[in-house]
């Protein structure tokens, strides 16, 4: 019954789950589960803040924007400056006008309360922004949602990435256009000046120093500049009265809607930036069209901003889901995590390097005693990650009342390097508190394993959280048995999105470690009612391993090496096997027997270093399984419970 087969066991490799690590995806209903009244919570708080200042909702739909345009829509805008490092928010384009943060903090405290770290600050604005334009314009939309926040805000980014109040037309369309933004989107998020108000700053030029023949900017209504000067007098702002504001549409300043396009069309838009859609060619007519009709501007801003809300979103692994979102060292609890975190996290390098030592030194250690420990830990990597995914849910113990995977006969007891695990685990705790997740550490320990008992080396994409479940009954489900034979083994690995290709290739750890002639020795005595010994495998090889596997052994069950070749390395001597009969398991030889993979087993056995890069490429594959991110699941203190 026991296997010690590093098993043709890499099953539910789910395309979906790869997918959305690796390509941004967001969604409608995201917390519909996660956090159901996520959205009505942000609405409530916008609601409350605009009924008592409809200014507000200029200010959170401008967030939006001036955090979708910097780094992506991640909340970055959000982040307080940290000693030495100022923040996107003290950038000019942001301080001091733009406004609504307490609105996010109050949404957010909210969420905090009844969804802990479920919703993301980035997601919030998105939120407010929607509300914001219901509130003060009837425009309702669906937003897609599943942002995580980012952990980066630097002062002069705004700079280089917002478009300035008197950029033409020309210009603008650039700076969108940079932003995946068309031109027709570009003039029609320009509408969200209809509300809000500017500093007299901002467009002061127009009316007093234009250019050396026109001290008044003649694309403005002559009238309305004269009106604007008694509100914005000369000199403003250079400590003589401040610099104060006016609202952007004259028409209908605390309403969104299409009389901004009016206004421009009465060549009374404040900013150049404004006032320019009119006079380009390529942008008038939108305008025309947009004056003409409300209905279908407010059909065409809502569809601009579900778009803007998905620059350079982070997803899936990337960034995190802040607990305030002013700050992210509250999501680690000391300076220590939070250097530990970064670090580890990649934002800086530096100490990263000495926590993946630590594990490579511990598995050289364990497998330089027992070299059959390299085999127990790329086994248990399989056996982790196609069951509930590569979480470590096979380290957990068993607790009352719930038997845990390590229990289950297909790992107990032949499933080795726990200690191992434990052990690295112990020194990173030393180090670096709830940094380093159990799951990645055995990630890392078979890639390790995989170096020092076959020098094959790759790098481990990491970053995956621990499980909180574990059950006796999941790895029967979904490991296979020793038995199946190419074509089941095919249907297995493609329903999990892994090739025939992938299969045979990972089948190459079976170069290392050994086998209970329970697994196989139907083949050496019962293989069916014609030939009691399977014809499939070499008859003098087979002579030698009844010798060691006697039909009637009693209670033992000794063990075998899976490659008679060189047992204790790592390499394509596997496939050499194979081709001389030498196959151990069903699952092994049926390899060369069946016609869809015997040519890629005669290739593997050739050339060596081509498998050896494949089986790398197929071990980082499979650990991407299923795998916990972001919020997700937890970093165990101690791999063998959850915390
Ligand atoms: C000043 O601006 C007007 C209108 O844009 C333009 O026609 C004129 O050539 C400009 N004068 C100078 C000196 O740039
Ligand atoms: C036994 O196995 C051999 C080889 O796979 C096969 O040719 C034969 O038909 C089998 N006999 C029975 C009775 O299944």
């Amino acid at each position: 019954m026991a296997t010690l087969h590093l098993c043709l066991v890499f099953f539910q490799i789910s395309i979906s789950t790869m997918a959305s690590v690796s390509s941004a995806s967001l969604k409608e209903g995201f917390y519909k589960t996660s956090c159901p009244s996520a959205e009505a919570i942000v609405r409530k708080a916008v609601n409350k803040a605009v009924s008592r200042n409809p200014g507000i909702a200029a200010g959170l739909i401008r967030m939006h924007f001036h955090d979708c345009f910097v780094r992506g829509c991640d909340a970055s805008v959000l982040l307080d400056s940290t000693p030495g490092n100022p923040a996107e928010k003290e950038n000019i384009a942001n301080n001091p006008s733009l406004r609504g943060f307490e609105v996010i903090d109050e949404a957010k405290a909210e969420l905090e309360a009844q969804c802990p770290q479920t919703v993301s600050c980035a997601d919030i604005i998105a939120f407010a922004a929607r509300d914001s334009a219901y509130k003060v314009g009837d425009i309702n939309y669906k937003v897609p949602s599943g942002r995580h926040d980012g952990r980066v805000s630097h002062e002069d980014e705004p700079t280089q990435n917002l478009p300035p109040p008197f950029f033409d037309a020309k210009q603008l369309e650039e700076n969108f256009a940079l932003k995946g933004l068309s031109l027709d989107e570009m003039v029609t998020l320009s509408g969200a000046h209809s509300i809000g108000v500017s500093h007299c700053s901002s467009f002061s030029k127009r009316l007093y120093t234009f250019n050396a023949t026109h001290p008044q900017d003649p694309s403005m209504d002559p009238k309305f500049a004269r009106d604007l000067k008694a509100k914005c007098p000369p000199q403003l702002s250079s400590g003589n009265g401040g610099d104060p504001t006016v609202p952007l549409d004259v028409l209908t300043p605390n309403k969104l809607d299409n009389k901004y396009y009016k206004d421009l069309m009465n060549h009374h838009g404040l900013l150049t930036s404004d006032q320019t859609l009119l006079s380009s060619p390529t942008t008038v007519g939108i305008v025309r069209n947009h004056a003409r009709n409300d209905a279908a501007w407010a059909n065409k801003f809502a569809a601009a901003m579900v778009k803007m809300g998905s620059i350079d979103v982070l997803t899936g692994r990337q960034g995190e889901v802040r607990k305030n979102c002013r700050s992210n060292y509250a999501n680690h609890r000391n300076l220590l995590g939070f250097l530990c975190y970064y670090v580890y996290n990649g934002v800086s390098s530096l100490a990263m390097p000495s926590l993946k030592a630590i594990v490579r030194n511990t598995v050289n250690k364990a497998v330089s005693r027992n070299p059959g420990l390299a085999a127990g830990i790329i086994r248990m990597h399989f056996h982790d990650c196609f069951v509930r995914g590569c979480d470590a849910s096979i380290l957990l113990d068993s607790t009352p009342g719930n038997l845990a995977e390590r229990d289950s006969p297909v790992n107990k007891p032949s499933l080795r390097g726990f200690e191992v695990i434990f052990e690295a685990k112990a020194a990173l705790e030393a180090q670096c508190p709830q940094t380093v997740s159990c799951a990645d550490i055995i990630a890392f320990a078979a890639r390790d394993s995989a170096y020092k008992v076959g020098g094959i080396n790759y790098k481990v994409p990491s970053g995956r959280r621990d499980g909180r479940i574990s059950r006796e009954n999941e790895p029967i489900l979904n490991l296979p048995p020793p038995t199946l034979n190419a074509q089941e083994l095919e249907q297995r690995f493609a329903q999990k999105g892994l090739s025939l290709d992938e299969m045979v290739t990972l089948s190459g750890a079976h170069s290392i470690g050994r086998s209970h002639c329970s697994s196989f020795s139907k083949r050496l005595y019962t293989f069916n009612e014609t030939n009691p010994q399977d014809p499939s495998m070499d008859p003098i090889f087979a002579r030698d391993l009844k010798t060691k596997c006697p039909q009637n052994g009693g209670n033992d069950d000794p063990t075998v090496p899976l490659d008679v070749l060189t047992p204790h390395r790592l390499d394509n001597k596997y496939y050499t096997n194979l081709k001389k009969h030498h196959g151990l398991l069903t699952s092994d030889q049926s390899l060369l027997s069946s016609p869809s993979t015997v040519g890629i087993v005669r290739n593997n056995a050739r050339h060596g270093e081509t498998w050896a890069n494949k089986f790398a490429a197929a071990m980082v594959k499979m650990g991407y399984i299923d795998l916990l991110a972001g919020s997700q699941g937890e970093i165990r203190k101690d791999c063998r419970f959850v915390n």
